[in-house]
């Protein structure tokens, strides 16, 4: 899919442009360009294939100035070649543009009589053509976006670099853009990961706004052209995420960061109230799909497990979950119609790249949800959906993880809305995703509750996490969390097995985390904590308001979380469970960020 860099700079843009570009390879490309702006002269270089080709291009050939668009392109009208590649430059302008222009045929017509001789066979071009018209024909920059708006038609974002300003100007609709706000630059993407590292603030820009940036001022305007003020984000640069600043170590600050990047991710790929999720855009047809085989190992793979039922219950599609050092030697079959998902916080764990090693020879579309862009998993898997949790320290994985579900939870709407089973309530939990930041909040703000009970675990032998549904899952990343950084023995179950076997192990005072939202499960549950009252098992019961009710009196310690959804209970019950582990770490005086016996990044088999 294509992506945009556009930057207003004190001084020169290009080497910032080219690696904004290159932040934007995952996304898929097959050429790319640049234009900037110097004495009133736009110059541009533009080159098929991949980013290398400019960049020795732009060796050979210099290109310099401190105001500059920049593209990779995805071919949709005309094939992959120098001549349709982006930035398109006209005598008064140049503009680079990601989705599809559907009336540009209409809109060529329109310009029969300018006698255009057209280069390209792309709607952008035309586009372009139209501003160079109506700058000829006197409008001023912001004149002529607001007549362009209103006559193109489909999905667009469109940034022009413009003879005689020093300003950018651009409009978004159905496709992202995003501003990036510092003292030293502004600019303007498709993809926030694509911002230069020192923009500290950020705006998202909303269906069919209009704006210009230019050095030191950003304005945004609504479709009838008054100014609107969006709400502005701080952006927190990639170093920063490498010292501790206040916290005693770097997992407490990963989980109090799970506020802010699960809004990041969210934000990179849907836009609260319009139910719409805007990932790149696959090459295969997506209703076609109808299994997916989701792979990855350790924290990653419980957040696969925990889709799995998001999978099944929202997009109505089979989905196969797997260890990935398992599904690596298993004889499976697979066909056309299968989509294969890996993930993997570092983008480098052996198994893990195994698997796509595996499920390209067997000819299947591949895509990964990786932390760290240009990982050997991002290089290699035909699609790329990046967690946007920033540099994760902690052996222990945590923003990781909920970035993983947060992308897995738009995964599954985007693959029921190609599908055409969006109905009302998938709509309501798609928006109501947009409460976790807050939600996430409130529960850190209680932070001492997950103390006191890390406390009183201190003597535990053995603890047990329970669940049902997609908190089963959850009990076995409680379990794995607390395993990593306490060395205690823990295990995690689904509630309803514990009859099968491990309910031997419960006597007097084991402590059981019960995972329990007031959903569906939630009186298979209850029944479950009676099985292990009955044998003596200390109840902590992790419920919300209306679990709380019902469960009164039964458990022996109960908190009481915000309200949730079958998409939001996983990511919010999360931090509980990463608390409690974090505690009772911090009391034992085990080294938390660096645990015994484990490595971040498992790169052996
Ligand atoms: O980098 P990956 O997500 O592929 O790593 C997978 C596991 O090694 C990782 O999740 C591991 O289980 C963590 N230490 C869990 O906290």
């Amino acid at each position: 899919m294509c992506g945009i860099i556009g930057i207003v700079n004190k001084t020169d843009c290009v080497k910032g442009m080219l690696t904004a570009l290159s932040k934007l390879e995952y996304r898929g490309y097959d050429s790319s360009g640049v234009a900037t702006i110097t004495n009133n002269k736009i110059d541009y270089r533009k080159v098929q294939g991949k980013l290398a080709n400019l960049k020795e291009l732009i060796y050979n050939k210099p290109l310099a100035g401190n105001i500059g668009i920049g593209h990779t392109r995805w071919a949709t009208h005309g094939e992959p070649s120098n001549k349709n590649a982006h930035p398109f430059v006209k005598r008064n302008c140049a503009l680079v543009h990601n989705g599809i222009i559907e009336n540009y045929l209409d809109i060529k017509k329109s310009l029969a009589n300018q006698k255009i001789d057209y280069k390209s066979s792309t709607d952008t071009e035309v586009v372009a053509e139209l501003m160079n018209y109506l700058i000829e024909d006197g409008a001023t920059p912001l004149e002529a976006m607001k007549e362009i708006t209103t006559r193109i038609e489909g999905n667009y974002a469109l940034v022009f670099l413009l003879k005689n300003s020093n300003n950018l100007y651009f409009s978004r609709k159905g496709s992202p853009l995003v501003l990036g706000l510092s003292k030293s630059l502004n600019c303007v993407a498709s993809d926030t990961l694509a911002l230069p590292n020192h923009i500290d603030k950020v705006i998202y820009l909303e269906e069919g706004d209009i704006g210009e940036i230019g050095n030191g001022q950003a304005k945004i305007f609504d479709q009838s052209f008054k100014v609107k003020k969006n709400v502005i984000h701080d952006h927190i640069s990639l170093q920063s995420h490498t010292s501790k600043n206040q916290y005693k170590h770097f997992m407490i600050k990963e989980i109090h960061y799970q506020s802010k990047s699960i809004d990041d991710t969210l934000l990179n790929f849907a836009k609260k109230n319009d139910n719409k999720v805007y990932l790149p855009q696959f090459k295969f047809d997506t209703k076609k799909i109808n299994n997916l085989s989701l792979v990855a190992c350790g924290t990653a793979f419980h957040a696969c497990m925990i889709s799995k039922y998001w999978f099944e219950e929202i997009s109505k599609i089979n989905t196969l979950v797997e260890i990935a050092s398992e599904y690596r030697y298993r004889e499976n079959s697979v066909n056309d119609k299968t989509l294969g998902v890996l993930v993997s916080q570092s983008g480098e764990t052996m198994d893990t790249i195994k698997c796509l090693e595996k499920m390209k020879r067997q000819n299947i579309n591949t895509a990964s949800i990786v932390n760290v862009l240009g990982s050997s998993l991002t290089r290699d898997s035909d699609y790329i959906l990046p967690t946007l949790a920033g540099p994760e320290i902690g052996v222990a994985s945590t923003k990781a993880f909920t970035a993983q579900l947060t992308v897995l939870a738009l995964l599954c709407i985007h693959i029921a809305q190609k599908k055409g089973i969006f109905n009302e309530s998938t709509k309501k939990i798609t928006n109501d995703l947009f409460t976790i930041p807050g939600n996430i909040k409130l529960i850190l703000k209680n932070e001492k509750t997950y103390s006191d009970i890390a406390k009183d675990l201190i003597e535990a032998k053995s603890i047990f996490y329970v669940g049902r549904g997609p908190m089963y899952p959850l009990a076995l990343e409680g379990a794995l969390k607390l395993k990593e950084i306490t060395y205690k023995h823990c295990e995690g179950y689904a509630a309803g097995e514990l009859k099968h076997g491990p309910l031997a192990l419960i006597e007097d005072s084991v402590p059981v985390v019960v995972l329990a939202p007031s959903d569906k499960y939630f009186n298979k549950t209850i029944s479950n904590i009676q099985e292990i009252k009955a044998r003596g098992g200390e109840i902590i019961l992790i419920t919300d308001k209306e679990g709380a009710k019902k469960s009164s009196g039964l458990a022996d310690k109960l908190i009481s979380l915000p309200d949730s959804n079958l998409l939001t209970a996983p990511i919010l019950y999360s931090i509980p469970v990463q608390l409690i582990a974090y505690h009772l770490a911090t009391l034992l005086g085990t080294d938390v960020d660096q645990p015994r016996n484990l490595a971040k990044s498992v790169t052996v088999e």
